[in-house]
């Protein structure tokens, strides 16, 4: 069974009790006073969890790491820092459940854990195009190197897919589970597309063959704070256009009516469009309707 999410990443609670995570001010008065860790939740040795995430030092990831120190569990964070930075998860630098390691999950990884939240993958269309043999890597060699260790250490692994396994232009929307995707195998975005697709089948074949206890997340589009101001995605180029007074651009895909969008996360009104449009920010209200996405209480952030 697929776990879908389209996540609005709100600002955590993190700032609130730990305003050196934003504020520089703080920031000082952090540094002079010695590191002050947001309150975590105190478990017995044996519900601590060893918790692996692949990609923690970015956007989504971050999130994640805070919600599950939060929770009280040991984490370890493995990222490349190709679009993740270190200041996303340096508030935690230090604390006893946390370890923070420079790898690429294209190169194996031996450590111990329960669980692996594997989320390597550069997310945004500018990144896993920039160098598409490494998204490809990524995703497939880097996979196998997060099942094989699953499979040693008997952990569960969470992989994070994504909507885009539906193709960019689907032809059924809302996309069903029973929906196999419209994906162009030799097309500018394949690498990440079909990487992630093939991911997925590993997945699903270590569950079948190994035994490993596997889940598939589908994310859709999401964003909030840690997201980069030059993400290139639509909802950030959105935020940052309407930030800067300028028309909001709209691109469609297909036949103008739908963004690739699902089940109404953001729903573009008035079909017909079709080609390169451009809305201004005061047609906004009435051109596109938002919604709080219900995730079945299944969420990757808090
Ligand atoms: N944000 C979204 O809207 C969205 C939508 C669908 C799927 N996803 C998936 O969620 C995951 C996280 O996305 P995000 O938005 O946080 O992206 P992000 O770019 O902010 O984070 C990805 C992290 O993975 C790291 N990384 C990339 N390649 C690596 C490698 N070879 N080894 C180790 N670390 C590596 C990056 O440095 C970064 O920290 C990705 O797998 C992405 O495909 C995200």
């Amino acid at each position: 069974m697929f776990v879908r999410y389209c996540i609005l990443i709100s600002q955590p609670s993190l700032s609130l009790l730990f305003p050196a995570a934003t504020n520089p001010l703080c920031a000082l008065l952090f540094h002079s006073t010695g590191p002050k860790y947001p309150p975590v939740k105190f478990l017995s040795e044996k519900d601590r969890k060893r918790i692996l995430i692949t990609g923690g030092a970015g956007f989504v990831g971050s999130h994640l790491a805070d919600k599950l120190m939060m929770d009280g569990y040991e984490v370890t964070v493995v990222d490349n820092f190709f679009t993740g930075r270190r200041r996303n998860v340096d508030h935690w630098l230090g604390h006893g459940n946390f370890e923070l390691i420079n790898h690429d999950v294209v190169e194996p990884l031996f450590i111990e854990v329960d669980q692996i939240y594997h989320l390597a993958s550069p997310a945004s269309p500018p990144n896993y195009m920039y160098n598409p043999i490494k998204t490809l890597k990524t995703n497939t060699i880097g996979t196998l190197n997060m099942l094989g260790l699953a499979k040693r250490v008997g952990a569960r692994l969470l992989f994070a897919s994504t909507s885009e396994v539906y193709g960019g232009i689907p032809e059924q929307h809302p996309q069903p589970e029973s929906y196999w995707g419209n994906v162009n195998p030799i097309g500018p975005r394949a690498c990440y597309d079909e990487g992630k697709r093939v991911a997925e089948t590993m997945c699903y074949a270590y569950q079948k063959q190994e035994g490993v206890d596997v889940r598939v997340a589908r994310i859709f589009n999401t964003f909030g704070p840690r997201m980069h101001m030059d993400d290139g995605r639509v909802v950030s180029n959105f935020i940052l256009q309407a930030l800067q007074g300028q028309p909001l651009t709209v691109r469609t895909l297909g036949d103008g009516n739908c963004l690739r969008f699902r089940d109404g996360r953001m729903l573009l009104h008035g079909g017909g469009v079709r080609g390169g449009l451009q809305f201004s920010a005061e047609r906004l209200n009435s051109s596109l309707q938002w919604e709080r996405t219900s995730i079945d209480g299944n969420t990757l952030t808090a």
